[in-house]
């Protein structure tokens, strides 16, 4: 079984493993990663490999603290604040992604940041991503555990379903406590700009640095993952449903007489909607259904970032 519990012994296995250029599936609170030395180009070309991924699009890079992080990218004084606001070990902690300028002796794989004179870095929130990071002393670049184009994993057993006849060892961190991936946040354009709505809310970013932009006019180009069509179930998706065909799934969300097949949150948290997002629309992908019919999802807080993976996975 390449699923394992994080112990001392399986801890050191991921870091012989890492050190000699494998790829891990990697618990986060947003997502599973799927984990490789960023520093060492083959490497990075396995998880390009595993994951079908186009080239041109760059990967996150994960380390253990803010000494680490200042090695590779030019923090200004806004993005230290936030740093300092939302990365671990702050209590505030949450899930934010800080693009940078590199720094001029950065020593990250330029395949992992896919040519880029910027750099995509976080801390990620989750006990186990941390003890790896900090006893492997290496930074680690790690996309979603999933094949291009499809579903996040959220659980160790979802990377095991997608990657699993191709990497060596999955840590299982248990399920992700967010559910989603992180917001990431462009600190190099004179406005910072949210390049990818996630786990952490526009408002609490901007309660520490003030407005920030909301896009970019020339997305593509900044962030190539923000493809339209992405994060997508192999079946249509409808979206903002208030009713259900005999033939459709339905993905409810709060309160309904509508005879929802399951419930993105009974209550109508957006929190808890989050969290079950992939799981639930990886569950209503299946052969019985031609379609999956979600309801309408509240627009504002993580329920934004919520419309925005329903509607790439529902672009054709
Ligand atoms: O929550 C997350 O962020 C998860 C977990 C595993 O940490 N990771 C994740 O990685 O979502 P991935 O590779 O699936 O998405 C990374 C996104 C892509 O949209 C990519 O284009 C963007 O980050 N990105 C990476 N480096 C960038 C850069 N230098 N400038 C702009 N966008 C960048
Ligand atoms: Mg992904």
């Amino acid at each position: 079984m390449i699923i394992k519990q994080p112990t001392e012994t399986t801890l050191h296995e991921a870091f012989s493993l890492l050190a000699s250029g494998n790829v891990i599936g990697m618990p986060t609170e947003t997502v599973y990663g799927l984990a490789a030395n960023a520093l060492d180009d083959q490497a990075i070309a396995k998880i390009y490999a595993c994951k079908n991924r186009p080239q041109f699009n760059p990967l996150i890079i994960h380390i253990a603290d803010l000494e680490a992080a200042v090695r590779i990218g030019i923090f200004t004084e806004d993005a230290l604040k936030l740093a300092q606001a939302f990365w671990p070990p702050s209590e505030r902690a949450g899930s934010l992604t800080l693009v940078l300028s590199r720094t001029k002796d950065c020593p990250i794989s330029l395949l992992a940041t896919a040519g880029l004179e910027t750099i995509a870095i976080r801390i990620p929130n989750h006990p186990v991503a941390l003890d790896l990071l900090s006893q492997c002393h290496m930074p680690l670049a790690a996309p979603s555990a999933n094949r291009s184009n499809s579903i996040s994993p959220t659980s160790a057993k979802d990377v095991l379903e997608s990657l699993g006849d191709k990497i060596p060892l999955i840590l299982d961190g248990g399920p992700c406590a967010v559910g989603l991936e992180s917001t990431i946040l462009d600190m190099t354009t004179s406005i910072p700009t949210i390049l990818r709505p996630g786990g952490l809310s526009i408002e609490s970013i901007e309660e520490i640095i003030g407005p920030i932009q909301k896009q970019h006019h020339n997305q593509s180009i900044k962030a190539p993952g923000m493809m339209k069509r992405h994060y997508a179930p192999s079946i249509p998706l409808r979206l903002n449903a208030l009713d259900c065909d005999l033939e459709e799934a339905l993905l409810g969300f709060g309160q309904t007489d509508l005879p929802a097949h399951l419930n993105l949150s009974a209550t109508g948290d957006l929190q808890e909607a989050a969290a079950n997002l992939f799981r639930m629309l990886k569950e209503l992908d299946n052969p019985n259904f031609v379609k999956i019919a979600v309801m309408p999802i509240p627009n504002h807080g993580i329920g934004l970032a919520i419309n925005d993976r329903l509607s790439r996975a529902a672009a054709i």
